[in-house]
């Protein structure tokens, strides 16, 4: 691998971004499918294929760079937290809080940590990390969380890395898989990983973010995810969730300050059947309370076998 691409995939350090609206719908859907999937008490494999560092501090040097969480997850929780949520927003903003003592917010989990909140012991954890950095964070936080073998952090490369777990034991599994897509292969690797994950696990429970960002690989990665699922015969659930226009800067942004991310998706393949109807009625709320601007938006659309 060339240095130049090494260089440009380290760029991308999640605690910028920790808790933003992209944030708030990912980690929404995460909680809402392990919940559905814990109810059975056959052991679960979660892989996580793009763990990050698994947890932030929102007062922290790199959050406060953007202080994108202002506009995401602090918008949810008190003092601003809105009187009543429908379900699934509630479980992710007390899933939030559990992580913090006192009034204020100031720590964040990522994907990981909040996986391994809801796991049991029979369940197994798998993480993912390429960057150096966020790994070594990682393994240090997991460390702290003693959960011996149930969790492993892996240094490694998640979309070849994911591969060697499926079909896992137990034959129950959920993937994550959040890639930063700052190289343009990421989207190809999304689709060319699950369509090989499906081969070997037809089962499992897939669940890809996306940003919704003006270039045709991000636009096109839905549709083919669709057209995979349908070809597998497998159902599928997409949600997205806008919080502004992506033509336009805020108001007070400097100029040639890159915007922010406007939106962002969803696609699930074998999703929970109880995903829909939670969904349904959190996404209209997501849009209503992380807005931006009036083309705050969201949508829903599935499909069975
Ligand atoms: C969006 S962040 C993950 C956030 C995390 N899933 C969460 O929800 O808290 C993406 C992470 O993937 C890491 N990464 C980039 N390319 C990777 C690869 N090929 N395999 C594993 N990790 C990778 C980045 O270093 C970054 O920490």
């Amino acid at each position: 691998m060339r240095l130049a691409t090494i260089g440009r995939m380290f760029s991308y350090r999640h605690a910028f971004h920790a808790g933003n609206h992209a944030d708030v719908l990912k980690h929404t859907v995460l909680i809402a499918t392990l919940q559905h999937l814990l109810q059975k008490d056959a052991a679960l494999t979660v892989l996580d294929t793009h763990a990050g560092a698994g947890l932030y501090r929102l007062d922290g040097d790199y959050a406060s760079t953007s202080a994108e969480s202002a506009d995401g997850i602090l918008r949810l929780v008190p003092p601003a937290a809105p009187a009543a949520l429908a379900p699934a927003l509630q479980d992710y903003v007390d899933m939030v809080r559990a992580f913090n003592q006192g009034e204020a917010t100031r720590v964040y989990p990522g994907s990981p940590f909040i996986a391994q909140r809801l796991l049991r012991a029979q369940d197994r954890l798998k993480l993912f990390e390429l960057h150096p950095t966020d790994a070594r964070a990682l393994a240090g936080n997991v460390a702290q969380l003693d959960a011996g073998r149930q969790v492993a952090v892996l240094a490694q490369d998640g979309f070849e890395g994911a591969r060697q777990f499926l079909p896992p034991p137990s034959r129950r599994a959920l993937v994550l898989c959040d890639p930063s897509y700052e190289i343009k292969s990421d989207y190809a690797r999304v689709q060319d990983m699950l369509q090989d994950a499906l081969k070997r696990f037809a089962t499992g429970v897939y669940a890809v973010w996306y940003p919704i960002i003006p270039r045709p690989e991000a636009h096109e990665l839905p549709r083919r995810l669709k057209t995979l699922a349908q070809k597998a015969g497998k159902s599928w659930l997409h949600a997205t969730l806008t919080v502004k226009s992506g033509k336009t800067a805020p108001a007070g942004t400097a100029p040639g300050r890159r915007p922010g991310l406007p939106a962002s998706g969803m696609f699930l393949i074998n999703p929970p059947f109880t995903l829909d109807a939670a969904l349904r009625a959190a996404l209209p709320q997501m849009a209503e309370l992380l807005a931006q601007d009036r083309h705050a938006a969201w949508t829903l659309e599935g499909g069975a076998p």
